[in-house]
């Protein structure tokens, strides 16, 4: 192969492995590090139970044309998120691209695609097949993979990316060993994980020719993940500059000619230049508007697009592990990346503080998974009772699901809750939990961004977006607060800039709103760490294609955008179509979003276009609810013309676990009912409606 000789070692995945005599290498599509984080959940346990010697990867980082020199008795394991419409994550793209090609999104006949020049290993380099020979028609036929993808079967083409990549590797000759893993976030996610943990990790070792490892052989060989390497006595202010960099990485030269890349992996420190609340004082949930600039950064959207926000932890969690570990949080440290761990959570040596990394870098909320108290937690503890513990959440679903689950236990609570028990037991001091920071670092995922739907237009406001937030806080089953990680701290920032203090949960005696003074000048220094997510939803090319969007709650976030765009035409001038927005919520004095900019919105689109309207259904103002699918009901006849026979486009954002099947059965029904239709055919229409340009969702799960 001529190629071979280009491809730098460093981006050379067989080059790679046999330097580090690695026999499994596993590859994560990954758009906020689910997948990422998954790779290293069956990294783990692969050299836990199997004794494998494990590499994980990010595609981005190496060349898909080196894949053909693997060696036959080790494998590749590919975990893949789906998302959207079917498309591979940012980080998947180069390799997508050259296997399938971004034209042919969903095909399977591959007839199509490019072939890519793959690199013809060495004469003998497979020591188990010496006399193997190349074949061009066949690059891959001696890579074996196995593959577990992340989708959700609320959209059309569920898990279609790795379903696709893998039929694509097949094509080209490599082996699938076990059975593709289709894991559905509809459901549960978690489970579908560990259904093809138990049915594939087996056959994987034994592809690998590893068997599964006692409990004693398993301990052995185990690298964290990162290792602090300098815990700073003097802390000299040049090097306090510096702990930012712990935040997302933030390394942008702007340069004059060139804008700077903004994407998940170099977010930009983005001001915050306005954020009010957007109901009553009273009403029982915070929902907030927020503005963001986009000027600095030379950030571009398009209306429909999303904004990822990298959330800071709350105080009250961070405080708890620092405690449980001791440690201070103004501490500097360096980190770095652990040379023998198989998945670095860091790419370089960086300094921090414990605090910065607890705030801004580790998820400390989520619930551990099982396999995580197993791969990690088990280590630690010495105790009889600890180990039962732990052993008993590990090998008991029910117990686990009751326990952790039911009540979003963070990790910290399942810390405290052993080293309760280590106490109340009185297991003498040396037999004690082991708690350093590094082991943090392997417990923990990464703090993943969150998305949010950009509620406003680039037409009308191109240097500055919005978004439209509910702050979630809830109780868990055992009574404990709940909060939603960025929401609160987006709606910490809104009181900030508004001067409020809040504490206590609302409804409550102990909720309080205090005044607190903030400067202009301090007003500016809110920043958050944002990109722009490209997202799919769009209005149709052509303004005069009549719209109707269904968006309750803040799901009116991607609409508010759409209306403000197809005003602004109509205000240039331009011959707008009709334009029909169905908004619900529970009370029209307390939470009728936007409520003054929509009637005046509307009442210009309807100056034009008289079958421009708003639809509002308050659920809660009248002993039954009203919903916004009794709305479309109500206007049935108009709905099925549209629909059927003026080309609508019929868009819908919010809740997809049930607020989006409702709304579909609604449709189903209109349809029916309106064409004279079985319900069967009405429902084949939906289903073929559902694959075309003109049905677009928005949807949180
Ligand atoms: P509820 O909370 O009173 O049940 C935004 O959250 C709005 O969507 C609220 O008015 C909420 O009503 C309503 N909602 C809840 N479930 C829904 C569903 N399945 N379909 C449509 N709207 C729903």
């Amino acid at each position: 192969g001529s190629s071979k000789s280009a491809i730098d070692v460093e981006r050379n995945i067989a080059e790679q492995m046999k330097l580090k005599n690695k026999n499994v290498v596993l590859a994560f599509g990954s758009q906020t590090g689910t997948a990422e984080d998954l790779a290293k959940r069956v990294s783990r346990e692969l050299q836990q139970d199997f004794g494998a010697r494990t590499m994980v990867i990010d595609p981005e980082d190496f060349e898909i044309e080196t894949l053909s020199r693997i060696q036959p008795n080790s494998i590749l394991v590919l975990l893949m998120s789906t998302t959207g419409e079917g498309e591979p994550t940012d980080n998947m793209t180069g390799w997508y691209d050259k296997l399938i090609g971004i034209d042919n999104l969903h095909s399977v006949d591959f007839s199509e695609a490019e072939m890519i020049e793959f690199e013809e290993p060495e004469p003998n380099e497979f020591e188990s097949d010496p006399d193997y020979t190349f074949d061009y028609d066949n690059p891959l036929a001696n890579l074996h993979f196995a593959a577990f993808g992340l989708g959700n079967t609320t959209y059309e083409h569920f898990n279609s990316h790795v379903k696709q990549v893998s039929k694509r590797l097949q094509s080209l000759g490599a082996t699938l060993v076990g059975e593709i893993g289709l894991g559905d976030d509809d459901m549960d996610i978690d489970e579908d994980f560990e259904n093809w943990e138990a049915a594939n990790l087996p056959l994987i070792g034994k592809h690998i020719g590893s068997t599964p490892q006692s409990d004693e052989d398993a301990v052995t060989g185990y690298h964290p993940d990162t290792i602090i390497t300098e815990v700073h006595e003097k802390v000299d202010d040049q090097k306090l500059s510096l702990i930012g960099s712990l935040r997302p990485p933030n390394n942008l030269e702007v340069d004059e000619n060139s804008k700077p890349k903004v994407d998940a992996k170099n977010p930009w420190e983005s001001t915050v230049l306005d954020a009010w609340q957007l109901c009553s004082d009273d009403n029982e949930r915070q929902i907030i508007h927020m503005e963001i600039d986009l000027s600095e950064a030379g950030i571009e959207y398009t209306t429909g697009d999303h904004l990822c926000v990298y959330p800071t932890n709350y105080e009250s969690q961070v405080d708890l592990l620092l405690k449980l570990f001791n440690l201070k949080s103004d501490q500097l440290i360096t980190i770095a990346p652990n040379p023998g761990s198989s998945s670095p959570l860091l790419a370089s040596t960086i300094l921090s503080t414990y605090g910065a990394a607890l705030r801004h870098y580790l998820d400390i909320i989520t619930p551990i998974p099982r396999d995580t108290i197993k791969q990690v937690l088990m280590r630690q503890v010495k105790s009889e009772v600890a180990i039962e513990y732990l052993k008993s959440l590990m090998e008991d679903r029910e117990l686990y699901n009751k326990v952790v689950v039911e009540t979003t236990m963070t990790p910290g609570e399942l810390i405290e809750s052993i080293i309760a028990l280590e106490q109340k037991s009185m297991v003498p001091e040396e037999q004690k939990m082991t708690l350093d920071f590094s082991m943090l670092t392997d417990l923990l995922p990464r703090l993943a961004p969150r998305f949010y739907s950009i509620s406003s237009s680039n037409l009308v406001s191109p240097n500055k977006l919005s978004i439209t937030v509910v702050v979630l806080r809830y109780k868990s089953t055992n009574n404990i607060d709940r909060f939603g990680i960025a929401s609160n701290y987006l709606g910490e920032i809104t009181n900030i800039l508004n001067k409020v203090d809040v504490s206590g949960m609302p409804g409550e005696p102990s909720y309080k709103i205090r005044n607190v003074n903030i400067s202009e000048d301090e007003k500016k220094t809110v920043k958050i760490p944002i990109y722009v997510q490209k997202a799919i939803f769009r209005l149709p090319s052509k303004p005069k294609t009549p719209v109707i969007m269904v968006g309750p709650g803040t799901g009116i976030a991607p609409f508010r955008g759409f209306v403000q765009e197809r005003a602004y035409l109509v205000k240039q001038g331009k011959e707008v179509g009709p334009t029909i927005l169905f908004f619900g919520n529970r009370h029209e004095t307390k939470d009728f979003l936007y409520k003054d900019e929509m009637k005046e919105l509307f009442d210009v689109l309807g100056s034009q276009n008289e079958e421009s309207k708003l639809f509002t259904a308050f659920s809660r103002d009248q002993e039954q609810k009203i919903y916004v699918q009794h709305r479309i009901l109500e206007n049935a006849k108009s709905i099925y013309e549209l629909l059927m026979n003026r080309g609508a486009y019929f868009y819908i954002c919010g809740d997809g676990k049930f607020m989006v099947k409702d709304v579909e059965k609604a449709l189903v029904q209109v349809i029916s009912e309106q064409g004279g239709m079985s319900s069967e055919a009405a429902n084949a229409w939906l289903s073929d409606f559902r694959k075309s340009d003109k049905y677009q969702e928005d949807v949180w799960h």
